[in-house]
């Protein structure tokens, strides 16, 4: 807990403790990070588990996985920084924790999903294997999960 307490005194912290004004921008680009991460990974999911059919994987995988990685380092960062503001109530708060589990369970589903050459292939041939269309259907519902339960924290 004393870990947690001291990440609240950091300069960073401070600063949004004391500004409402940065604590609004980070606030607002932490939802830019979600916006872009969601607004790139859902059609991408959708597309390789085939509710969405037409558009090229080799057109449009590589250039979804490029915004949502983007947008995964903004939420991040942004996330953490605004944890650091109320470190040890957070930390307290269930949804909060949801959020932290439904996030390591996304990062691990992309981690698998990347693993070896199932998702470069299906890139390239346009034609998910079965074990590619399970990874996108969980990162669906990993995702939005951890939409709702971030949501969720201000209400808790
Ligand atoms: C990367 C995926 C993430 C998603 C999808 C996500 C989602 C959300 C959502 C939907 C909100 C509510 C935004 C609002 O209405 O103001 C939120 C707020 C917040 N998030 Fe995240 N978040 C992510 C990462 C993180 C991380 C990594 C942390 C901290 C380690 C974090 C900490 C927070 C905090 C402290 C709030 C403010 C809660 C409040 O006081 O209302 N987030 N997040």
């Amino acid at each position: 807990m004393a870990v947690i307490e001291a990440l609240g005194q950091w300069p960073g912290a401070l600063l949004l403790q004391r500004s409402g004004t940065v604590y609004l921008f980070v606030n607002a680009a932490h939802i830019l990070g979600i916006g872009l991460l969601l607004g790139a990974i859902l059609p991408l999911d959708l597309r390789l588990v085939g509710v969405i059919r037409g558009a090229p994987l080799a057109v449009i995988g590589p250039f979804l996985v490029r915004a949502a990685g983007f947008g995964l380092a903004l939420a991040l960062v942004t996330g953490f920084w605004l944890f650091t503001v109320k470190p040890t109530e957070y930390a307290a708060n269930p949804a909060f924790l949801y959020k932290l589990g439904l996030l390591a369970l996304a990062l691990g589903n992309i981690a698998l999903q990347h693993h070896g050459a199932g998702f470069r292939e299906a890139l390239a041939d346009d034609r998910p294997s079965a074990r590619i269309r399970a990874g996108a259907a969980a990162s669906l519902a990993l995702w939005l999960a951890a939409l709702v339960a971030g949501r969720w924290i201000g209400f808790v």
